[in-house]
């Protein structure tokens, strides 16, 4: 039997706006993440995926499947011809949440698969089928889910433009925050297209706003200006909320961290529930994590980005 994993991420800037060109900056959390164990199965291709209730053979899956089109997308790209296999799934991710459940499941399998049968298939490759299972999940993926994920390094992406990573001056900690509410991100980036095209003037200057933002975040980052970074981070969020993904939940938990020293909050991925993320210094973070607790947040994750 194989074992391979794919982490999860968090957008640090730039989540909605990076749809429409502009940058956005996003990094592994090592913290969580999709395991995939592959075995020899009896008789077709057996997938059990206790978190989204699956439990099933490949043929029976619709071709719509992100699962099924991933391990077809494989097959096809290798020239492997099909053998029985038993796949188990499981993760840590919670999913519809923002940390990028969906394109961890779609790396994880295709590490797994590529360990299986001994083939080696590159980082782009992975990318690329990733790419074409975000877009069952998303309809309009920008694909800074699967690059973060199938590269496992941080990125300043700009949808399809040659990938750039960036350097940390000064390793800072985020905490992330659950609402415990799941969104689903293709139905906010659809109201935002729709908002975008019913007033482009107001909704367009916002997503250029968060794409200046995120230039300064990039340089706060590269030169260690973690002040400045939250208060960026806070500007990103109030864009946010301009372009109605933010929600009540997420808000509470943004306040809260706020109110009790964090530098910059602000919520990451699709939004209208998922997670938020806190930029706080080492000295703040267990009473940060309790007051975010206290709030009603269902978990909170620390994560440090280096
Ligand atoms: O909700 P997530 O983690 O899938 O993040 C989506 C990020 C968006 O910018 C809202 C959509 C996209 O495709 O980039």
């Amino acid at each position: 039997m194989i074992t391979a994993s794919a982490s999860g991420k968090i957008i640090l800037f730039g989540e909605h706006a990076v749809v429409y060109g502009q940058p956005a900056i996003a990094v592994p959390v090592e913290q969580v993440a999709t395991t995939v164990q592959i075995e020899q199965g009896t008789k077709g291709i057996w997938i059990d995926a206790p978190g989204i209730s699956l439990s099933a053979d490949l043929s029976t899956l619709a071709a719509t499947h992100p699962i099924k089109k991933v391990i077809l997308d494989f097959f096809g790209l290798t020239n492997i011809p099909q053998t029985p296999l038993k796949i188990q799934v499981t993760s840590t991710i919670p999913i519809a949440s923002g940390l990028g459940s969906g394109a961890a499941v779609s790396v994880a399998l295709l590490r797994g698969l590529s360990l299986f049968y001994k083939i080696t298939i590159t980082a782009e490759q992975i990318n690329a089928i990733a790419f074409e299972a975000e877009k069952i999940h998303h309809g309009t993926p920008s694909g800074i889910d699967n690059t973060v994920i199938a590269f496992s390094r941080p990125v300043y992406y700009i949808k399809n433009q040659r990938l750039e990573t960036f350097t940390v001056r000064r390793p800072f900690h985020i905490l992330i925050a659950d609402t415990g509410i799941s969104a689903l991100t293709k139905v906010a980036v659809g109201d935002v297209r729709a908002l975008v095209e019913r007033d482009p003037l107001v909704y367009g200057n916002w997503i250029e706003q968060i794409g200046q933002i995120v230039s300064s975040a990039k340089m706060c980052i590269e030169n260690g200006e973690l002040i400045e970074l939250g208060s960026l981070m806070t500007q990103n969020q109030t864009a946010l909320s301009h372009l109605t993904v933010s929600s009540p939940e997420l808000d509470t938990l943004i306040t809260t961290a706020m109110t009790h020293g964090a530098l910059g909050a602000k919520l990451s991925g699709g939004g209208r529930g998922g997670n938020c993320i806190a930029l706080v210094d080492e000295s703040s973070i267990e009473k940060v994590t309790a007051e975010l607790l206290k709030a009603g947040a269902k978990n909170v994750v620390h994560t440090l980005i280096t």
